[in-house]
């Protein structure tokens, strides 16, 4: 067996035009050590997304995350990380302002955070500040479509590219982020068909969540597909798992067992001399 390798941005590339349908990307999120642990091993890049503002911070959108909360999680996911590539959000108002402010803050993800390359959304109107960044030689992952923090814009957490209108400038979107040298593109929330197009289209490799099947790669918020929020099952989530009935069932089995004084057993407590 050969040694499993690590995966790095340009290895993705050569993935996208090896076309095999088994060379799909495949990308969760992850934003603590435990976990990262788990799901290193099996998938290709972890995503320590800004989407913790939603699932561990509670917020209702991902706006109020920080540069700070993005390091701190990055390095605990970091620790958990043998062999995927580590990719890490952009916050929002980290790379808004400038490219010159936007590359400062990616460099502090890279080098206090231990990512291997950073995520930011936006397409045209971005495509400088990730030039500035990439030429830093910091890789970096472009997200169009949805753009999450841009959810007051946007009026919700809608498809995106449902006019021709739209799916125009989503093209231009994903073209002007495939040149200004990204590695790979977040395609969020847009027609399959159109999602199909710019997977054609651009020879970086694309990743989807709610585009359909026609990307090089997909990726799914780990606790979507675990399951683990029961009241959250958008038509794009696919729950593989129903860890939140397990994970309730174990904590009130204990409490009940408590309760009854049906633990600790002699089994799982110590005793002097033993
Ligand atoms: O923040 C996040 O988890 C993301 C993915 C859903 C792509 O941006």
């Amino acid at each position: 067996m050969p040694k499993p390798t690590k995966k790095t941005a340009d290895g993705f590339q050569k993935l996208k035009h090896a076309s095999q349908p088994w060379n799909k990307i495949v990308c969760v999120t992850a934003y603590d050590y435990t976990t990262a642990k788990w799901v290193d091993p099996e998938v290709d890049i972890v995503l320590v997304g800004d989407s913790l503002g939603m699932v561990v911070q509670g917020h209702p959108n991902t706006l109020s995350v920080t540069l700070e909360h993005m390091i701190y999680h990055s390095q605990c996911v970091a620790r958990g990380i043998q062999l995927a590539h580590l990719c890490v959000d952009m916050p929002f108002m980290t790379y808004q302002v400038n490219p010159e402010e936007a590359l400062r803050n990616a460099g502090r993800l890279i080098a206090e955070g231990s990512a291997h390359s950073v995520k930011l959304e936006g397409g045209v109107t971005f495509a400088r500040t990730i030039e500035k960044i990439v030429s830093a030689g910091i890789p970096v992952l472009g997200h169009i479509g949805l753009t999450p923090q841009s959810v007051h814009q946007l009026g919700g957490y809608k498809v995106q590219g449902k006019t021709a209108s739209e799916r125009e400038a989503l093209l231009q979107d994903a073209l002007a982020v495939e040149d200004s040298g990204a590695y790979a593109l977040v395609l969020e929330s847009i027609p399959s068909e159109l999602a199909q197009t710019i997977s054609e289209r651009v020879k970086i490799p694309t990743i989807g969540i709610g585009a359909g099947p026609h990307c090089d790669g997909q990726v799914l918020v780990l606790h979507d597909l675990l399951g683990l929020n029961p009241d959250f099952k958008p038509k794009f989530v696919k729950q593989y798992a129903q860890l939140s009935h397990e994970l309730i069932r174990a904590v009130k089995t204990f409490g009940d067992e408590v309760r009854k004084a049906q633990f600790p057993t002699q089994e799982h407590s110590f005793y002097a001399g033993s």
